[in-house]
């Protein structure tokens, strides 16, 4: 990439077309993973998982980014190559996810504050020496009737996602902001709304105060959509309109890029949601993915841990990804599910 401003970067990764591959699980998650297919989660193993995702063929034609874990980015395959040169020899962009992970709130019940920033600058350099373009930090917000989240959690949340935005850019390297609210529990659509309203309201707030550049960031938020045991499923005509009308009351629109998680919806509902989002237009921001396990599943499932079934895992990855490339601009329908099928 000619342009290497972070406005450039940010640009590129939410290019159209194209979203970002979540690949940072952390090595309790990618265990949890792995045991699902009933594989040992050993570091080879987990590296073997990763060059297969990694080296599917045509993977920057839908993949612009990829974000990658402490371990991943330090990793080569194995003829020797590090991770970071086989993406980028892709033209997929590397990424880091720099949070410690979501650790109980003091006074605070269940709930939790994102932790790392000890340190995180120092952190950021290295990064950046080795190869990392942009940064992740994930903050949670869980909703339970109407005592949680309190707004101590989406105080204390929203803080740290700007001091870790603040750095991150000053350290050159595009922040990706993932405020999430959860998906667990039975509430209603305008419950999410209210929530993840209030919680980017707070965000957006505490990034202004402490000069993160609008221009120079992407926003990784949850979808409004109605909880998993919520008995109403909303439609993704439902999903998007919500989703839309929350975003244009708090997102600036200096935003470039909105890249949203799966959360735990099943791969094509992600899919479906993005693409009505999009079928929408126009938007102040481009809308996009940044997808772990909706991109991740079927290939994981494919491969199985096994060698002989590189080819297959590689396949379904695309598959997703092609998918979720065709609803960048909303022409995504279950028909081209049947694709895969077809090869
Ligand atoms: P999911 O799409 O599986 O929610 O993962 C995205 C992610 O990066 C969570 O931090």
């Amino acid at each position: 990439m000619a342009d290497e401003t972070l406005e450039a970067i940010a640009r590129a990764l939410v290019a159209p077309g194209k979203g970002i591959l979540a690949a940072d699980e952390s090595t309790g998650t990618i265990e949890k993973r792995l045991r699902s297919i009933e594989v040992e989660s050993t570091e080879d193993k987990r590296r073997d998982y990763r060059e297969m995702l990694f080296t599917t063929p045509g993977l920057g034609d839908h993949i612009s980014g990829v974000i990658l874990y402490d371990e991943t980015i330090r990793q080569s395959a194995r003829d020797g190559v590090p991770f970071t040169k086989v993406l980028h020899d892709a033209g997929v962009i590397p990424g880091i996810k720099v949070d410690k992970g979501a650790k109980p709130l003091a006074g605070a019940g269940a709930e939790t504050v994102t932790e790392g920033l000890d340190g995180l600058r120092e952190r950021l350099a290295e990064y950046r020496e080795l190869g990392a373009k942009f940064t992740k930090w994930r903050a949670v917000i869980a909703i339970e009737g109407e005592k949680m989240p309190s707004a101590y959690c989406i105080h204390v949340n929203a803080h740290a996602l700007g001091r870790y935005a603040a750095l991150s850019q000053e350290a050159g390297l595009v922040p990706i902001v993932e405020p999430e609210v959860l998906m667990d529990g039975d509430h209603t659509l305008e419950r999410c709304y209210q929530v993840t309203e209030a919680t980017l309201q707070a965000v957006f707030s505490e990034l202004f105060s402490q000069r993160v550049v609008y221009e120079d960031m992407l926003l990784k938020p949850n979808m409004v959509v109605s909880g998993k045991d919520c008995p109403q499923r909303a439609t993704p005509e439902e999903v998007a309109k919500a989703t839309i009308r929350c975003f244009k009351s708090v997102v600036p629109a200096a935003v470039p890029g909105i890249v949203f998680l799966s959360g735990g919806q099943g791969d094509e509902e992600a899919t479906a949601n993005l693409s009505a989002m999009n079928a929408v237009g126009p938007l102040p921001w481009q809308l996009s993915f940044s997808y772990g396990r909706a991109l991740q599943a079927p290939s994981l499932k494919a491969w199985k841990g096994d060698d002989a079934n590189v080819q297959a895992g590689q396949e379904a990855l695309a598959h997703r990804a092609r998918m979720n490339g065709a609803a960048r601009d909303g022409s995504y329908t279950a028909e081209m599910e049947k694709e895969l099928a077809a090869v």
